[in-house]
Order: C-alpha cells, then sequence, then structure tokens
C-alpha cells in the first residue's frame, strides 16, 4: 500500500457533521443580508500580488510575511487573497461598479494566510465579507454595525464584545504618528526587534503588539483620540450616539489599530472571550482613500469580514448542532432483479417532492434497514419481492411498524407526513 497523503497543514476539511451548522449560518446570513438590500459579488480566489501589497500595506504582517505567493508559468506574481476587501475594490473599479453609484456588496469564501496554525487560526480560513461603497457618513457605519447585530441575534449568538475606535483622518494620523514616533523614540532602549521596525516603517503598528513587556510603554502612548480632526470627531460621536439610540453596547478601545492600513476614521471589532486568544469574530471599518489608492475615483468605503471559523466554533459551543438535510424516506430494494424498477420509482418519488436515499450495491435486508436506519430518514420502503407488482412496504423506523400499500398510496402517505415532518434545520 502507497502513504496516505495529508492535507497541507493549516488547510481543513470540512466533514459532512458540522456542514450543516455551516449552512445554517449561511441561511441565516443571506436573510439578513437582503433584508437590508446587499447583493452577492463572486471574486477569484488569486489576484496579482501588487494588489495587496498596494491596499493591506507593506509593513503589515499579511504582505511580509503571511501570504501565498508565487510566480505563474507567465512569470507573473500572483497571491493567493488573504481577504476580500481589496479583490472587492479592484472588481468595482475595473467594472465600472463604483463612479456615481452607492453599492452594498457581500462575498463569502476562503481566505489564504500563512499563519501559525492553531485554533481559531488556520492557513485556509472563510470570511463572510461585506463592503460598501459611496456613502460618507456615519449613518452606513451604524447600519453595518446593526446588522451585524442582528444576524448575532439570527443566530442565538450573544455576549460578543462590540469595541470601537476612530484612527481619523489621513492628515490627521500624520500628525499624531509624529507625535507617536516622538514618544517611542525616547522609549527606543525598551523596544523589540519587531517594535523597532515597525517605529521606523509603520509607527502605529507598535500599538498593536502583542508582547507582554511592551504592554506598559504603550498604556502610556500618547491617545489617537486626542489627535482626532474635528470632522473625524463629529462623525464617532454621531456614531456612538446613534448606536446608543439603538440600544447597542460598545467599548471604546483606543488603542484598537487594525492590521491592515486601509482604514480611516470608523474602525470595529466584535469580540469573545470564549475562544482563547483568537478572539476577533468580526472586524472592519471605513477605508475611505483605497478606491482612489488603488486607482479609481476617490469614492468612501466601509466593510467588515467576518471569521466563520471562529463564528462556527462559538455556534457549536453553544449547543447549535444542526441536524442533516436527512432524506425524508430510505428506499430498500429488496432483490437484485428489483434494482432496475427501483431506480425508477425513486426518480418518481423524488418527483413528488420527497428526498430519497436508494439503496444501490445490494445487501441483504438486515444490512440495508441497518443503512436505512444511519440515514437519519424516518421511513423505509421496501420495494421487490413478494410486493413488487401489487405495491410497497412501507417500513416506520421509528415504531417497526409496516404496511404493504400500493406505490400511489404510499407517495401520498409520505408526501402528507413530510409536510409537517421536522426533518431539517430550518
Ligand atoms: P481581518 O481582521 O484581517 O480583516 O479579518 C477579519 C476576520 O477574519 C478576523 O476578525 C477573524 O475572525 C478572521 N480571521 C483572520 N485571520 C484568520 C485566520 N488565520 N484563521 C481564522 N480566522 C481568521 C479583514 O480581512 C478585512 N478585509 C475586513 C474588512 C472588510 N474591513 C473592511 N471590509
Amino acid at each position: 500500500m502507497s502513504h496516505a497523503i495529508q492535507a497541507v497543514r493549516g488547510m481543513n476539511d470540512l466533514l459532512p457533521d458540522t456542514v450543516p451548522v455551516w449552512q445554517r449560518f449561511e441561511r441565516a446570513a443571506r436573510d439578513v443580508l437582503h433584508a437590508y438590500g446587499y447583493t452577492e459579488i463572486r471574486l477569484p480566489l488569486l489576484e496579482k500580488t501588487e494588489l495587496f501589497a498596494r491596499s493591506i500595506g507593506d509593513v503589515t504582517d499579511i504582505v511580509e510575511k503571511e501570504m501565498y505567493t508565487f510566480e505563474d508559468r507567465n512569470g507573473d506574481s500572483l497571491t493567493l487573497r488573504p481577504e476580500g476587501t481589496a479583490g472587492c475594490v479592484r472588481a468595482g473599479i475595473e467594472n465600472g461598479l463604483l463612479h456615481n453609484q452607492v453599492q452594498r456588496f457581500w462575498y463569502q469564501g476562503p481566505m489564504f494566510r500563512h499563519e501559525r496554525p492553531q485554533k481559531g487560526r488556520y492557513r485556509q480560513f472563510h470570511q463572510l465579507g461585506v463592503e460598501t461603497f459611496g456613502m460618507a457618513g456615519p449613518d452606513i457605519d451604524v447600519e453595518l454595525i446593526l446588522l451585524c447585530a442582528r444576524l448575532w441575534r439570527a443566530l442565538g449568538v450573544d455576549g460578543l464584545e462590540l469595541q470601537l475606535n476612530s484612527l481619523g483622518t489621513l492628515a490627521a494620523r500624520h500628525l499624531y504618528r509624529q507625535q507617536l514616533v516622538a514618544y517611542l523614540e525616547a522609549h527606543r532602549a525598551e523596544l523589540d526587534e519587531d517594535s523597532l521596525r515597525r517605529l521606523d516603517k509603520n509607527p502605529m503598528r507598535v500599538l498593536d503588539s502583542k508582547n507582554p513587556a511592551l504592554q506598559t510603554i504603550i498604556a502610556g502612548a500618547p491617545n489617537l483620540q486626542d489627535a482626532l480632526d474635528a470632522e473625524s470627531r463629529e462623525h464617532f460621536d454621531w456614531l456612538c450616539e446613534s448606536l446608543r439610540a439603538q440600544g447597542v453596547v460598545f467599548r471604546i478601545n483606543p488603542r484598537l489599530v487594525r492590521g491592515l492600513d486601509y482604514y480611516s476614521r470608523t474602525v470595529f471589532e466584535w469580540t469573545t472571550d470564549r475562544l482563547g486568544a483568537q478572539s476577533a469574530i468580526c472586524a472592519g471599518g471605513r477605508f475611505d482613500s483605497l478606491v482612489e489608492h488603488l486607482g479609481g475615483r476617490p469614492m468612501p468605503a466601509a466593510g467588515f469580514a467576518i471569521g466563520l471559523e471562529r463564528l462556527i466554533e462559538l455556534l457549536t459551543r453553544e449547543g447549535v448542532n444542526a441536524a442533516a438535510q436527512a432524506p425524508h424516506l430510505y428506499l430498500a430494494v429488496l432483490d437484485d432483479a428489483a434494482g432496475r424498477g427501483a431506480l425508477g420509482l425513486a426518480e418518481r418519488l423524488r418527483d413528488a417532492g420527497l428526498r430519497v436515499q436508494l439503496n444501490c450495491g445490494g445487501g441483504a435486508l438486515k444490512s440495508q434497514l441497518k443503512r436505512a436506519d444511519r440515514s437519519g430518514a424516518p421511513y423505509c420502503l421496501l420495494y421487490g419481492g413478494e410486493t413488487e407488482h401489487q405495491g410497497v412496504a412501507l417500513k416506520d423506523l421509528r415504531s417497526g411498524e409496516q404496511q404493504e400499500l400500493p406505490v400511489e398510496r404510499a407517495i401520498e402517505f409520505l408526501k402528507g407526513r413530510t409536510a409537517t415532518a421536522v426533518t431539517t434545520f430550518d
């Protein structure tokens, strides 16, 4: 026997026993997104490397060390998308969807980052992302947050903390940056290697450092909130007031700077204390300069992305265990001669709207009934043998009762039962 090949580290199979929970999430998310008028956009997994370097930022963990980048056969540098915002902006510009228009897009799919795998952190993971364009005011920021809150309610997730911050305009950030550099320079001797590198290239990222030894220095750093320009302050105040008016609880976290460079003004994260170190379930904010930065006409924008593995883990822990779409009926075939007829009968039953799992590959009645039980179907139809010409035998797999009846009557009976039966999660 040759050796079995294993999956790439950090890239997980989503097995049939967890997929129903994902599907439950997807149904709830689609309903909520439609309720707010968002439309789906589907984007490529591969983009030119330059797109990510230019949008996420050269001095970010993602671009510096986490991207899956390779040269294709033409010698072009391509990257497996580490996130969805850059591709969505690229697609919007390229397809003329942004200019003079208001857009609300959503997307879902795998993202790729070469991080150190651990619980809640993978190399292939999934996001549901939302990006809006053309709305400069804080009302859309509020809408995005309300949309998240509604989704958490629809899923029965509670206990998430909403953290908010404003990064101000680029000009205000520039001023703040000077203050921060002066402060950090005064503490240069105490900084670690990573922070020294960030200090030179992207000093705000020093505030993002997780090194425990630096937390006192970080706590004493000048406060970004104090450096906000008047317009950003007004924007942020309006946002906070509106959230309060809608009963949304939040905490202002002046240290929330996010790991991607394209943000300005509002940034936010929904976090949980139930998943250990990987606490961010959903994160986003405004990226008002990104469209122009990527070659489009200036266009305000805001969005967020939910980390689905983390959300699904939370749902599973909270006892959401969605049943698979079990068949209504298992069709057992009593003798080989009935096999072809059984295929036709299964089609007729499906035409009548029933979910049917057909016994393929033969087997003794006993083992077919075992498979029927395992399928989760509440009924088994026994076809062939004695009953082939007169009708079928219908076995209730819960009570064990069995009756013989004509096929048409069996179909009517099953349709009546399954119309009310709760065999699915929805
Ligand atoms: P992000 O904070 O890099 O933002 O990722 C968003 C979410 O994806 C995180 O909060 C986390 O739940 C999940 N996530 C990130 N990395 C991993 C990983 N290695 N394994 C598992 N889950 C992960 C963005 O990606 C932005 N594009 C969000 C955005 C959209 N901002 C504006 N629009």
